[in-house]
């Protein structure tokens, strides 16, 4: 009988060949820190009793999945694999299941994969299961060392003779323990390696010395058992992930023109019939929703995009909410705080920040739109200002519905303006305009006949 699964994160080493500030599984890998991987794969194969050793900006760690239901552990001083796991062990005092261990660092790794290998671990009934996986290029990684199915140790490569180092089967830093062997052979671990380290791996071959059961498990995708160890691999992490969130996606009903200069975090939602042009970024927690059209160049972070929407080239949206059937740039800019009802046009060179627009409402040129309350079927022309700022505080501009705004003109926020007005081109309004008015603040026109003329017989 199945006594229950629990897991261990390991997530404490420093990351000494990232070279770099941010805890490497902090690293990002599509939009998520790479320890977001190896916890939601742990979750999806069923894990309960979650465990995450951390040590190196332990504090950072814990921070950035301070939502998540783990218990965190703290292996101060970094003495090895082994020791990390010796830390876990009064956090699972009580538990003697089976006991999954993932590294933090082998973020590709997906559940079914983990589910497959808990099934021949229990039918095996073995002690220690390894989840391995034939490298191309082993360089780095643990040497697995068999005798037919039972593994006998496991070799570091800084302790691997060259023979030993030939072996393309390696250790993926991924087991399935018998928790209370596992436990007990911790406490025997020796540094006598060239590293100094507590190796976790050495279990293995004490399981062997006590006469029990060893498995080693290939997992046919080795990609998928990658481990990070510097930004190279980063790299061809985040390909992979990419590649695997952009399948996923087309195979949803999205078109992508060249799914290789796609950028979607893999936190992000597109609906089906929607259309991605080449480089594009949709980032964090963005949603698209169907049928738009997405084109070269767009950069959407944390933001809501409704059916039908036409987000054109070069077009920058941050934490914005985007209606049905608008269109947006090219070259727009909509910093945070935007909530357009729908049928919106937004042209080039237009930057809007909190602003509301009603449905239909439309600045198509050359504007900016800040702390602004816009009604329906307003039209801004091109050149349209909202002076919000005052040096000191911020003011709003409120325009109410079927305003005809002329070019170039500047509203001096707070100012309000009444339904179905008129403001003229080139205005500087600073005061309230009351609804059905027309709206006209510019010095009148003098025109003095002959003046050029007279100007340049002068200068003769
Ligand atoms: C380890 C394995 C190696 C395997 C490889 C797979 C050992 C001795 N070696 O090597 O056989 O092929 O993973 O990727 O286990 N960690 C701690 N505390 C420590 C040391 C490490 O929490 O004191 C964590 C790290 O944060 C990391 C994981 O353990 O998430 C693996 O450590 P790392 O130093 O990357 O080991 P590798 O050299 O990759
Ligand atoms: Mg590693």
């Amino acid at each position: 009988m199945h006594k229950g699964l629990a897991a261990v994160i390991l997530a404490a080493g420093k990351g000494t060949r990232m070279k770099s500030a941010l805890p490497k599984v902090l690293h990002p890998i599509c939009g998520q820190p790479m320890l977001q991987y190896p916890l939601q794969a742990a979750k999806q194969a069923g894990v309960k009793q979650l465990t995450v050793v951390v040590g190196h900006q332990a504090e950072t760690v814990k921070q950035a999945f301070a939502d998540e239901q783990v218990s965190w552990v703290e292996q101060t001083e970094q003495l090895g694999t082994g020791h990390a796991l010796l830390c876990a062990a009064e956090s699972l005092a009580g538990f003697s299941g089976t006991l999954l261990l993932l590294c933090g660092d082998v973020p590709l790794l997906q559940a079914d994969i983990l589910k497959q290998s808990l099934q021949y671990h229990q039918h095996e009934k073995a002690v220690v299961t390894v989840l391995t996986a034939e490298m191309q290029d082993p360089t780095g990684y643990g040497r697995i060392v068999r005798n037919q199915e039972q593994v006998l140790k496991i070799v570091e490569e800084k302790d691997a003779t060259d023979e030993q180092r030939r072996i393309s089967e390696i250790n993926t830093g991924t087991y399935l323990f018998d928790a209370d062997f596992v436990l007990s052979a911790l406490k025997n671990l020796k540094t006598n390696n060239s590293q100094g380290e507590y190796y976790l791996t050495d279990v293995v071959a004490a399981a062997v010395s006590a006469g029990k059961k060893t498995r080693g498990v290939v997992i046919p995708d080795a990609t998928q058992m990658m481990g990070i160890n510097d930004r190279r691999q980063l790299a061809e992490a985040e390909a992979v992930m990419r590649w695997h969130v952009n399948s996923e996606l087309m195979l949803s009903g999205v078109s992508m023109i060249d799914p290789t200069t796609v950028y979607v975090d893999s936190t992000v939602e597109v609906g089906a019939d929607t259309v991605l042009h080449p480089n594009v970024q949709l980032r964090g927690a963005t949603k698209i929703g169907s049928n738009c059209t997405i084109e070269t160049g767009v950069v959407v972070v944390d933001s809501s995009i409704a059916d039908g929407v036409h987000l054109k080239a070069g077009s920058a949206i941050e934490e914005s909410q985007v209606g049905p059937s608008c269109e947006i740039g090219p070259m727009a800019h909509l910093r945070p705080g935007n909530v357009f009802s729908g049928k919106n046009k937004i042209g080039n060179f237009v930057e809007a920040k909190k602003t509301l627009l009603g449905e239909g409402s439309k600045a198509s040129h050359l504007t900016y739109l800040g702390d602004t309350e816009v009604g329906k079927n307003v039209n801004f022309g091109c050149g349209t200002i909202t002076c919000n700022y005052d040096g000191v505080s911020k003011h709003k501009t409120i325009v109410d519905d079927d305003v005809f705004v002329g070019s170039d003109v500047q509203f001096i926020a707070p100012v309000t303006i009444g339904r179905n007005s008129l403001i003229g081109a080139g205005s500087t309004i600073t005061k309230d305009v009351p609804a059905d008015s027309l709206a006209i603040a510019r010095s009148e026109q003098k025109v003095i006949e002959g003046w050029t003329l007279r100007k340049k017989s002068q200068q003769s």
